[in-house]
């Protein structure tokens, strides 16, 4: 009876469900109906159409007000829950609507935390893509009754090496830290006993199309609940995760399609790529490079592109010519808090367009599908190296050759376009390493870029440091990059990072210079473990006006902080080196670039200051969009625009907000 009518329900939602494959059926009550599912396989290639973008299939798959009217008129209660929110809020309905639910976010064990039945209509009417969470490691365990040695034992040995097993689940993230870390595998926890949810999201919505990234808007807003977006949970700021919530996972909307001759209303014509919000770096360098073509992204192979990556900002080695990732975007399709489905662009909802390009993720609503310019094939030259102290090589002559190649940073990066990163450590006391992979030279090949270096080598071979270089040619991107960055780790709970931006007035004064190189080598000698880029994301030929980090546009060093320790080790000891990373050695690099600011999408999770470190000049129009396209606070996330407002009630190590705790609206 009932479930015939949710049927019903569910064969309306599929009505509008033009050109999609309804592959799957569900039960409800013994009766076998079919689900709204958009068979795509991975990297699937749609078919091409030259001139535009359009919708992909799974988008034209939409909620609208006749398919809620029908649901109305087919006597479905509570079908409020799903409906927009088209209310013009002024201050006053804003504030009625929150004394209504409290400061808190609705939790699990709350009175009005929805029920079975709520969550079963929810189900149904998603055509079943919803999925109670169940952590990735609690094979290791029997608390969720599924433990599986074997499956353990893989899961143990691939945790840190190999993120593609992370991308693939439906809430793991690399933040595990500030989840509370309730269910890794004993081989990184060796004091856990059991798993736990904790604060990994208790649903999840494995999204195939607009309609039901739709529903799940309209009812975590509607019922007041969290509402967190997860795409590949690369994000080392926990953002794709948090207790008692509902999660959006965009990791199936996995299209690419490619357009010769893209006319874009903002006036761009030329080549472009419609890529799907779920589809990972190396999967869409693979298409770029199917079609003779370059397309900007980030250097991590299963990092998303069109997520947290493109909304952060996004770096990548190709910035010194194209800018930031999302420079290059020419629209976005996204949902809104408001549960409907727009276009951002030049032309179609400017002010969104500026937001969501640097604005960050989870913040103005949840993108489906981004269009982004692509670039001509061109030609990689690389170079790798390392210097290290030895018996023959004292830290003196370490460091001497350390402070000569940051002496080139204006002309590698600003005036060569040239991306280098390196990675900077203390090997014991006095003992130093030092690793350039790869030095990336975008343009040039590899007897230009002997040219740019040889001065660099001849001071090294004055200071007396082996370095062995080796060089290497590719004739297109993709490979160079496939040759250039092996797959980084995923998330433990022994280490916590923080980053700077510096700009380059640092390189136009010696003293500022000397005190720069001071804060950073002062940090190393003391156990930081430094990873960074010399980088330049300004292009001579212009960039647009964007809610990106006005910092970036100065910026000739990226530098991100590590911090680490033994995880058995007493809290306390733990909590000084956590501690140690923020207030003191971040202290010192933020002392010599005061007024620069930091990238949010590798910042620490505790930045002070956070709103001008990680949007410097663009933070009161990004905070100011933010109030005008979710008015109601749907989107919330660590360290996101507007997150100010908010707080978790719980700390780990005193002052880490706890994801595993409840998300209240500060007084
Ligand atoms: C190994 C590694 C390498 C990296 N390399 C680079 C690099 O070269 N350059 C660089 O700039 N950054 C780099 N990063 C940082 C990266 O940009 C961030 O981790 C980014 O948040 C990842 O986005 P994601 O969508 O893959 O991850 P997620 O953790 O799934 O999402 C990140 C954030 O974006 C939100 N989000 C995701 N998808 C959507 C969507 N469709 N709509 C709305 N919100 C969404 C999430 O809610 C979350 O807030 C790297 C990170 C790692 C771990
Ligand atoms: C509403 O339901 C009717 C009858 O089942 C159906 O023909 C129509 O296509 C539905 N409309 C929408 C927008 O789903
Ligand atoms: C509908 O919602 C109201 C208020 O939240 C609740 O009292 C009622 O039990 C719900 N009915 C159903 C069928 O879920
Ligand atoms: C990760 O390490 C494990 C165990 O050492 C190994 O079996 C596996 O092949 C590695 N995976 C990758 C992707 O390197
Ligand atoms: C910078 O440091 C070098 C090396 O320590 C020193 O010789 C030089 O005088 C310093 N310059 C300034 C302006 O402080």
């Amino acid at each position: 009876m009932f479930g015939k009518q949710l049927g019903l329900a569910v064969v309306s939602l599929l009505a509008l469900h033009q050109n999609l494959a309804l592959a799957q059926t569900i039960v409800v009550d013994g009766e076998t109906l079919p689900a709204d599912e958009v068979t795509i396989a991975p990297a699937e290639e749609a078919v091409e159409i030259p001139e535009s973008t359009t919708l992909f299939p799974e988008e034209v798959a939409q909620l609208t007000d006749s398919v809620l009217a029908n649901l109305t008129e087919l006597e479905l209660s509570n079908i409020s829950l799903f409906s927009f929110d088209d209310e013009e809020d002024d201050e006053n309905s804003i504030l009625e609507k929150r004394t209504l639910f409290g400061p808190c976010k609705t939790y699990p064990g709350d009175l009005l935390y929805p029920g079975k039945l709520s969550w079963d209509v929810f189900k149904l009417l998603l055509g079943g893509r919803l999925i109670k969470t169940v952590p990735f490691a609690s094979v290791c365990y029997d608390d969720f009754g599924n433990f599986d040695q074997a499956r353990c034992n893989f899961i143990s040995a691939n945790w840190i090496n190999n993120s593609y097993i992370h991308i693939e689940d439906p809430t793991s993230i690399n933040a595990v830290l500030f989840e509370g870390g309730n269910c890794l595998p004993q081989a990184l926890d060796p004091t856990a006993t059991n798993c736990r949810v904790g604060g990994l999201p208790s649903y999840v919505v494995d999204a195939r199309n607009v309609a039901q990234v739709q529903l799940a808007v309209n009812f975590a807003r509607n019922l007041n609940l969290r509402l967190v977006v997860k795409n590949t949970g690369h994000d080392f700021g926990a953002k794709s995760t948090g207790a008692g919530s509902l999660s959006i996972w965009t990791h199936n909307f996995r299209k690419v399609q490619f357009f010769q001759n893209h006319r874009a209303d903002g006036g761009y014509r030329g080549p472009a790529f419609k890529v799907g919000a779920g589809v990972p770096a190396f999967e869409l360098y693979e298409a770029a490079h199917r079609h003779g073509v370059t397309v900007v992204g980030g250097e991590g192979a299963t990092v998303g592109v069109m997520g947290g990556y493109i909304l952060g900002g996004g770096h990548s080695p190709l910035s010194g010519l194209y800018g930031m990732a999302s420079d290059s975007v020419l629209s976005f399709e996204v949902v809104l808090a408001n549960g409907r489905f727009v276009t951002a662009s030049a032309t179609k909802n400017p002010d969104l367009f500026w937001a969501l390009r640097g604005g960050g993720g989870s913040t103005y609503g949840v993108v489906t599908s981004v269009t982004v310019k692509a670039y001509p094939k061109i030609h990689v030259s690389t170079l790798t190296f390392e210097l290290m102290t030895t018996p023959t090589v004292t830290a003196d002559q370490f460091w001497a050759a350390i402070r000569a190649f940051f002496e080139g940073f204006v002309e590698y990066a600003v005036d060569n376009a040239n991306y280098e990163y390196f990675r900077l450590t203390a090997m014991g006391p006095g003992a130093f390493y030092f690793d350039m992979g790869p030095w990336f030279a975008p343009g040039m090949t590899s007897d230009e870029l002997r040219v740019l270096v040889a001065p660099l080598f001849a001071r090294f071979d004055a200071i007396g440091v082996d370095y062995s270089p080796v060089f290497r040619d590719f004739d297109n991107y993709r490979d160079a990059w496939a040759a250039s960055f092996p797959l980084e780790p995923w998330g433990s709970n022994f280490i916590r990072q923080a980053s700077r931006l510096f700009p380059r007035a640092n390189w136009e004064d010696e003293a500022k210079l000397n005190a720069t190189f001071d804060a950073i080598k002062s940090t190393v000698e003391e156990g930081n473990y430094v990873i960074a880029f010399n980088i330049h994301a300004a292009p001579a030929a212009g960039y647009p006006d964007t809610a990106v980090n006005s910092a970036w546009r100065d910026t000739v060093m990226h530098c991100i902080a590590a911090a680490m320790w033994d995880p058995a080790a007493p809290e306390p000891v733990i909590k000084a080196a956590s501690d140690t990373l923020t207030f003191d050695w971040m202290q010192r690099w933020r002392d010599v670039s005061p007024g620069a600011g930091a990238y949010m999408s590798e910042s620490d999770y505790i930045e002070p200051d956070f709103t001008q470190a990680f949007w410097g000049t663009k933070y009161p129009r990004a905070l100011q969009l933010k109030k005008k396209y979710d008015p109601r606070d749907v989107f919330y996330a660590q360290n996101a625009v507007g997150s100010e407002f908010w707080e978790m009630s719980e700390n780990i190590l005193g002052n880490l907000p706890s994801q595993n705790s409840r998300l209240c609206r500060k007084n």
